[in-house]
């Protein structure tokens, strides 16, 4: 059994990760969150009652679990506070909760512009969240953002701080002619926020380096999912993080050698939020029953998602870009009541056949699906709690999945709860 396991979005996000966290966290001493902030919306149930988490790693619900927001996020300190005081007054110990001093700052500023910069893009907006993650990575690969550390030096931070405002809100006036962030206000909120975060900076690196070495059980939480990728997702209507993998290395300074497991978190169709390409997208009344059944809309911004049938072609690339070793297959009983189910192997664009996922737009726009059809199963598989209680045809349809995706399915769940889960042998 792998000590370190990474949890991964296989899709666009919203494929189930915080279930899958929180159903793994119980047997884990650790659990990381390395990039992307509160954009994030981590849905867990248990025993029926609900808990939204954006920045605080879903491993909070489990009573003897290290959370750690590690240095790869862009860390809100504001989100992180209303965030904290939910979940206490919900009676969840927030005490192991542990902050990068590394992780950099989301300020009011990047909220703004974040808005104001999708109004200017107009039609070609992204459809961000609007929670300033861009804005915050800009600042950082600029050279100039505010990271953790520099908030404990209180004199400094102050000034740095000051100077920001004043940069930034040029940006804000002259650039975009929207209304300026208000200086003395935010510094006072910052140094405040600096006070009461200051017990749970880490040096997390070196948390979680020693977990890892001394053979404690760590678990990655992925943020948004693969397809989403600065790099190697639908650019430019992707994320400005890296939620491939490869994002804890860095996000989290694990070493690449590490032995990890890589667990891809995939819905047994497709969803997507906010703008960009999706071939497989359905605007039709099975789209609308899909939404409805799987009640897609966001757990971050209450958008309703675009829904459509599983496409082959998009979990084979996040299989091959993550290193995938196993799949868990979300929300298999939203497709209970189809006579069909469709699964896309392959697009066609013109004449041409494709089976990787191309880099352009324009050939995504242009491709239509290429479908194999399968027969549904037509039973209700909520109750469903081991391999054998599930009906052939659904068998069959996880068969298809694994063979397009090229990986196993190690975790099928059919439904929100704790419990709807079945683990084919052992996961940890
Ligand atoms: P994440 O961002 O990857 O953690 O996923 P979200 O929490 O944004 O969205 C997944 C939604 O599906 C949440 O509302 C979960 O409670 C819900 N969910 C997770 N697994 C299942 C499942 O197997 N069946 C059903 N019906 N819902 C599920
Ligand atoms: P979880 O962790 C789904 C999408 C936004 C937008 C694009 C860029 O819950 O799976 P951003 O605010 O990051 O600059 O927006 O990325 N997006 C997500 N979609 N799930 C998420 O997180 C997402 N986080 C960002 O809708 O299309
Ligand atoms: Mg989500």
């Amino acid at each position: 059994m792998k000590k370190a396991i990474a949890i991964v979005g296989s899709q666009w996000g919203d494929e189930g990760k915080g279930k899958i966290i929180d159903y793994l966290a119980g047997k884990a001493d650790m659990v990381v969150r390395a990039q992307g902030g509160s954009n994030a919306g981590h849905t867990v149930v248990i025993g029926g009652k609900k808990y939204a988490l954006h920045l605080v790693p879903s491993g909070v619900l489990n009573a003897d679990t290290v959370n750690v927001i590690g240095n790869g996020v862009a860390f809100d300190p504001e989100g992180f506070f209303d965030e904290i005081a939910t979940l206490e007054d919900g009676g969840v110990d927030t005490d192991r909760i542990y902050v990068s001093d590394r992780a950099h700052i989301v300020f009011p500023y990047h909220r703004r512009i974040d808005a104001l910069a999708e109004r200017a893009r107009g039609a070609d907006n992204l459809g961000t969240t609007l929670k300033g993650i861009g804005p915050c990575y800009m600042d950082k690969v600029e050279r100039s953002g505010l990271r953790v550390c520099d908030m404990l030096d209180e004199r400094s931070f102050r000034e740095k701080l000051a100077r920001r405002i004043d940069e930034k809100n040029d940006v804000i006036v002259k650039l975009y002619g929207g209304e300026p962030i208000g200086k003395a206000s935010v510094i006072e909120a910052y140094a405040a926020y600096a006070k009461r975060l200051a017990p749970r900076v880490r040096d997390t690196v070196v948390m979680v380096h020693d977990a890892v070495a001394s053979g404690k059980t760590v678990l990655f939480e992925g943020a948004q999912g693969s397809m989403l990728d600065l790099d190697l997702g639908t650019y430019p209507y992707v994320t400005s993080s890296h939620p491939v993998s490869g994002g804890f290395t860095v996000g989290a300074g694990l070493g690449a050698g590490t032995d990890v497991e890589i667990l891809g978190i995939t819905k047994a169709y497709t969803t997507r939020v906010g703008t960009g390409p999706m071939v497989t997208e359905l605007t039709d009344e099975t789209g609308d029953k899909i939404r409805e059944r799987g009640h897609e809309y966001g757990t971050t911004t209450g958008r309703p998602r675009r829904c459509g049938w599983f496409d082959g072609v998009v979990v084979r690339h996040s299989a091959r870009i993550n290193g995938t070793t196993g799949l868990a297959l979300m929300l298999l009983d939203v497709l209970d009541d189809f006579d069909e189910i469709k699964l896309c192997r392959a697009y066609k664009c013109g004449d041409e056949t494709i089976e990787h996922f191309p880099a352009g737009l324009q050939i995504l726009e242009r491709s239509e699906p290429v479908y194999r059809t399968v027969k549904g199963w037509r039973k209700d598989l909520t109750g469903c709690r081991s391999w054998e209680d599930l009906p052939e045809e659904a068998r069959d349809y996880i068969a298809a999945i694994e063979e397009m995706a090229g990986v196993p399915v190690k975790i099928v769940s059919v439904g929100p709860g704790r419990e709807q889960t079945i683990a084919r042998g052992e996961i940890l």
